[in-house]
């Protein structure tokens, strides 16, 4: 079972919906058994809170229902999961800052670089953004994940 941990700063917008998306992929393709994936944030703020109303209102336009709650990363996460993805450069190095040493640094990796149309380190934070942004930030992570996939299948 090959784990994957996806990591935003709130974890209300960004990581749970790329959690369910690749969660929504992985059900399609029969691959439960063989992957696993959850989500978490830097920060504490939104502990145990659904995901906020505009990221769970696009993912359910696209058939998805995010009932995940929100909490912080923890030391525990380096030893569960086999890949780190994160959504931002900042959240990168926070994350690099807080491993293990045997954590080796090349399992933490920023989610964008696998987008086929325009990669780069940054998935945008679209919390102080409108709607149209959330449904931006669905469609990057629709295809980041699907690529992901398509990488490490
Ligand atoms: P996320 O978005 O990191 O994609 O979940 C944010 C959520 C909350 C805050 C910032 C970004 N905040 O400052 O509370």
């Amino acid at each position: 079972m090959f784990k994957v941990l996806f990591v935003c700063l709130g974890n209300i917008c960004r990581s749970p919906l790329a959690e369910a998306l690749f969660v929504q992929r992985i059900k399609s393709q029969e691959l439960q058994a063989d992957y696993a994936a959850d989500s978490c944030g830097l920060i504490d703020f939104h502990k145990g809170n659904l995901a906020d109303p505009r990221t769970r209102q696009t993912a359910l336009k696209f058939g998805i229902d995010i009932l995940h709650r929100s909490r912080q990363i923890t030391q525990k996460d380096f030893e569960v999961f086999d890949e780190i993805l994160v959504m931002d450069y900042s959240v990168y190095t926070q994350v690099m800052a807080m491993k293990p040493a045997c954590f080796d640094g090349s399992r933490i990796k920023c989610l964008r670089t696998f987008d086929p149309i325009s990669p780069g380190n940054t998935v945008p934070d679209p919390y102080y953004q409108d709607q149209a942004v959330f449904e931006e930030v669905h469609h990057i992570l629709d295809r980041c994940i699907a690529n992901y996939l398509l990488m490490i299948r």
